[in-house]
C-alpha cells in the first residue's frame, strides 16, 4: 500500500489580488508537496479561495459587481498566478463550489444533530477584515482589531452558536498527547494558554447579509465564513461524496497557515472535527509574517508586492530559493530585494553555477560523454562522506520543515565541490595522458555531487534541477536516486549558458517600489528626517506631569540645571539643558512634562532619571507645561 500525504494552504480571501504573502505559504506548501512526491508518497496538495462573507461582499460592492461575478474574476487570478509560478496543487477549491456548499450544510447539520449548535443572540464586536468576532475581554479601550488593528464594528444579531466550551478538555488532552500538533512550539504554547483559560462558545452564523451558505434548517442564516472556509479541507477530498478518496488522505498531514489564523486552525477546527467525529489533522504549522523591504505588505496599494513582477525580474527558482533560504520558516522575516540579489549572485550564480559550469565544461573538453570512475585518489573519500552526510541532514531538515538549514547543508557540499576542484586540479591532470583515469574519476565524482545536489534541490530549484539533469543526460526523479556513485556514465554532456547570470548591482533596476502608502507617509513627515510611527510606538513612552520642587545650576555648565521633581508619590532628579533660558528660581513650583520611562543617564557626572520636554525654535526654548493644574504624576496620552 502506498503511503499518502495531504498538505494544504489557507484558502485565500479574494477581496484583492494575490500578493507575496499568499505566494509565500503557497510556495512552501508546493515545495513540501514536491518533496513528498519525490519520496514516493501519494501526495495531495490543496489550495483555493475563500469567497463568502462580509469582507468579500463589500469588496464586490465597492467594485460595483455582483459577488459571484466578482468571485469568478478574482479566483481566476489566483488560479493563473499559481500556474505561472509552477505551483503543483492537485486541486483548487472555491467555497462557492456547489459540492463544497453542500458539504458545509451537511457538516453543520451533523453538529446540530449532535446538540453542539444552539440559537442565541450575539452582541459584540466584529472585524470585517479578519471576519472575526471579538469580545470585550479581548479588547482595550479602543475598539480596534487585535490582529489587524482596523476599527471594529458593533453588531447585534440573532446567531447560532457552537458549543466550543465543551471541547476545552478534549482539546487540552489532544495537545498533551500530541506535542507536535501545533508548530512552532511558541505558537503551540500560545494556543495552550488560551485553552488553559477555557474556551467560550462562538457565534457561527450571520443574518445581516446573505452572501454565504444558507443553514439548512434555518435559511435566513448563512454559515459564518470561517466555518464555511475550514470545512474546505475535508470537502475538497471528497468528505461525504467519495469515501475512498477521503479515507486515503484524511487526516491531513499538515495545514500550513500564517500565525494570525492559528486559533481558527488549532482550536476551532479541531473542535468542529471532534463534534462530527472525524480525526484531527496531524499537524498545524503556523508560520510568521513577511514584510517587504521593511514595510508591511499592503494588499490595497500598488504592485510593489506582486509576485509576478518578482518572478519576471528574478525567475521562479531564485525567488523560491530566496524565500526558503533567507526567511527562517516559522519566524517573521523581511523580504529584502537587496538580499535576494545577493543570494542570486553569491549562492546561485557563483557557488552552484560555477560548480556545474566548470565540471561540465571540463568533461566536454576531455571526454566524449560523462566518464566512468577509474582511479581513486586524494580527497575522494572526504567528498563521498560529505555527500552522504548531506543527504542524511537533508532528510532530517526537510521532514522538520527546516528549509533554511536544509539549504545551508546542501551549500556546504556545493562549496566543498568547488574546493575539490581546486584541490584535485583537473586542468593539470588533463595535460598528462597518464592521468586520464584520475581525471575521469575526479569529473565523475563532481558530476555525482551535482546530481545529488540537483535531486535534493528539485523541490525548490525545480526548473534549474531539471535543466541540470538534461545537461548531464540524467534521468533521476526520486529521492531514492540519492546516494554515492549512482550517476549514469556515458551520457552526452551539454555545456550551455550559465544557469544564473550574475546581476550587475550597479546597473540593475530594482523592481520593488515603495507602495503609495509609504510614499504618503514619507510626504506627511517631510521636513523631518524621522519616520512615521504607530500608536503602538507612541504607547511605549510613559509621559507624566511633574512638579519642580528644587533647582540648581550644575557647576561649570552654562546650560545644565539639576532639577528635583515630584511625580506622584515618587521623587525624581533630572538634568535639563535649559539653564540659558530659565533661572533655577523661576522654575520652582512649575508643572512640566517629562518622559518618565527614559533610561537613566549621567550628564557631567550627575544622574538624570528622565527628561523634560520643551519646544525649541533655534535658540528659543519654552517648557511644555499643563493648561491648568493637575496632580503631579498624571499620565499623558
Ligand atoms: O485568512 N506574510 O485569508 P487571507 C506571510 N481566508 N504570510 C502571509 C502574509 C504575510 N505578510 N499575508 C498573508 C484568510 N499571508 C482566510 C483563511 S483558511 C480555512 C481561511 C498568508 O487571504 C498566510 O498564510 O487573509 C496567511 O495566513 C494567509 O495568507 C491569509 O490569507
Ligand atoms: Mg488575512
Amino acid at each position: 500500500m502506498s503511503r499518502s500525504f495531504y498538505v494544504t494552504t489557507p484558502i485565500y480571501y479574494i477581496n484583492s489580488d494575490p500578493h507575496i504573502g499568499s505566494a509565500y505559504t503557497t510556495i512552501v506548501a508546493d515545495v513540501v508537496a514536491r518533496y513528498k512526491r519525490m519520496m514516493g508518497y501519494d501526495t495531495f496538495f490543496l489550495t483555493g479561495t475563500d469567497e463568502h462573507g462580509q469582507h468579500v461582499l463589500r469588496a464586490a460592492q465597492k467594485a460595483g459587481k455582483d459577488p459571484k461575478e466578482f468571485a469568478d474574476e478574482l479566483a481566476s487570478r489566483f488560479v493563473k498566478l499559481w500556474k505561472d509560478l509552477g505551483i503543483t496543487n492537485d486541486a483548487f477549491i472555491r467555497t462557492t463550489d456547489d459540492f463544497h456548499m453542500k458539504t458545509v450544510q451537511d457538516f453543520f447539520q451533523k453538529m446540530y444533530d449532535k446538540g453542539d449548535i444552539y440559537l442565541g443572540k450575539y452582541e459584540g464586536w466584529y472585524c470585517v477584515n479578519c471576519e472575526t468576532f471579538w469580545t470585550e475581554k479581548d479588547l482595550g479601550e479602543e475598539k480596534v482589531c487585535p490582529t489587524c488593528h482596523r476599527p471594529l464594528e458593533h453588531i447585534e444579531e440573532e446567531n447560532y452558536f457552537f458549543k466550543l466550551s465543551k471541547y476545552t478538555e478534549p482539546l487540552l488532552k489532544h495537545f498533551k498527547e500530541h506535542p507536535d500538533f501545533v508548530e512552532p512550539d511558541f505558537r503551540r504554547n500560545e494556543m495552550l494558554k488560551i485553552l488553559e483559560s477555557g474556551l467560550e462558545d462562538v457565534s457561527v452564523s450571520r443574518t445581516s447579509f446573505d452572501w454565504g451558505v444558507p443553514i439548512p434548517f434555518d435559511p435566513k442564516h448563512v454559515v459564518y465564513v470561517w466555518f464555511d472556509a475550514l470545512i474546505n479541507y475535508v470537502s475538497a477530498i471528497g468528505y461525504g461524496r467519495n469515501e475512498e478518496m477521503f479515507n486515503k488522505y484524511w487526516p491531513a498531514d499538515v495545514h500550513f497557515i500564517g500565525k494570525e489564523i492559528n486559533r481558527f486552525h488549532s482550536l476551532i477546527w479541531p473542535a468542529m472535527l471532534m463534534s462530527v467525529g472525524l480525526p484531527l489533522p496531524k499537524k498545524i504549522f503556523a508560520h510568521g509574517w513577511l514584510t517587504v523591504n521593511g514595510e508591511k505588505i499592503s494588499k490595497s496599494k500598488g504592485n510593489a508586492v506582486d509576485p509576478r513582477i518578482l518572478m519576471k525580474a528574478y525567475g521562479i527558482d531564485a525567488l523560491k530559493y530566496y524565500l526558503l533560504r533567507d526567511i527562517q520558516f516559522g519566524h517573521d522575516g523581511d523580504f529584502s530585494e537587496d538580499n535576494l540579489i545577493t543570494r542570486i549572485n553569491a549562492d546561485l550564480a557563483n557557488d552552484l553555477g560555477n560548480l556545474v559550469h566548470r565540471t561540465l565544461a571540463m568533461i566536454s573538453q576531455n571526454f566524449d560523454s560523462l566518464p566512468t570512475p577509474k582511479d581513486e585518489g586524494e580527497h575522494d573519500e572526504e567528498l563521498k562522506d560529505l555527500t552522504l552526510k548531506t543527504i542524511d541532514e537533508y532528510f532530517k531538515f526537510m521532514d522538520a520543515f527546516k528549509f533554511t538549514q536544509a539549504l545551508e547543508s546542501i551549500w556546504k557540499l556545493i562549496r566543498f565541490g568547488n574546493k575539490y576542484i581546486d584541490l584535485t586540479e583537473p586542468w593539470l591532470l588533463a595535460r598528462d595522458e597518464s592521468k586520464k583515469n584520475r581525471l575521469a574519476t575526479v569529473l565523475y565524482n563532481l558530476s555525482d555531487v551535482i546530481r545529488n545536489v540537483s535531486i535534493m534541490l528539485s523541490p525548490i530549484l525545480s526548473n534549474t534541477s531539471e535543466e541540470i539533469f538534461k545537461r548531464m543526460g540524467q534521468t533521476a526523479k526520486s529521492m531514492e536516486d540519492l546516494g554515492w556513485h549512482k550517476t549514469l556514465s556515458n551520457t552526452p554532456i551539454k555545456v550551455e549558458k550559465p544557469l544564473f547570470p550574475r546581476i550587475d548591482t550597479k546597473k540593475w533596476k530594482k523592481v520593488i517600489i515603495m507602495t503609495e502608502e509609504k510614499k504618503e507617509n514619507v510626504e506627511k513627515v517631510s521636513g523631518s528626517s524621522k519616520p512615521q510611527v504607530t500608536i503602538d510606538d507612541f504607547a511605549k513612552l510613559d509621559l507624566r506631569v511633574a512638579r519642580i520642587v528644587a533647582a540648581e545650576r550644575i557647576p561649570k555648565s552654562e546650560k545644565l540645571l539639576k532639577l528635583q521633581l515630584e511625580v506622584g508619590e515618587e521623587k525624581r532628579q533630572i538634568v535639563a539643558g535649559i539653564g540659558k533660558v530659565y533661572t533655577p528660581e523661576s522654575l520652582i513650583g512649575r508643572e512640566i512634562i517629562i518622559i518618565f520611562n527614559l533610561k537613566p543617564a549621567k550628564l557631567m557626572g550627575v544622574e538624570s532619571n528622565g527628561m523634560l520636554m520643551a519646544a525649541k525654535d533655534g535658540e528659543k526654548l519654552r517648557l511644555l507645561t499643563v493648561d491648568g493644574y493637575v496632580d503631579p504624576g498624571a499620565k499623558i496620552s
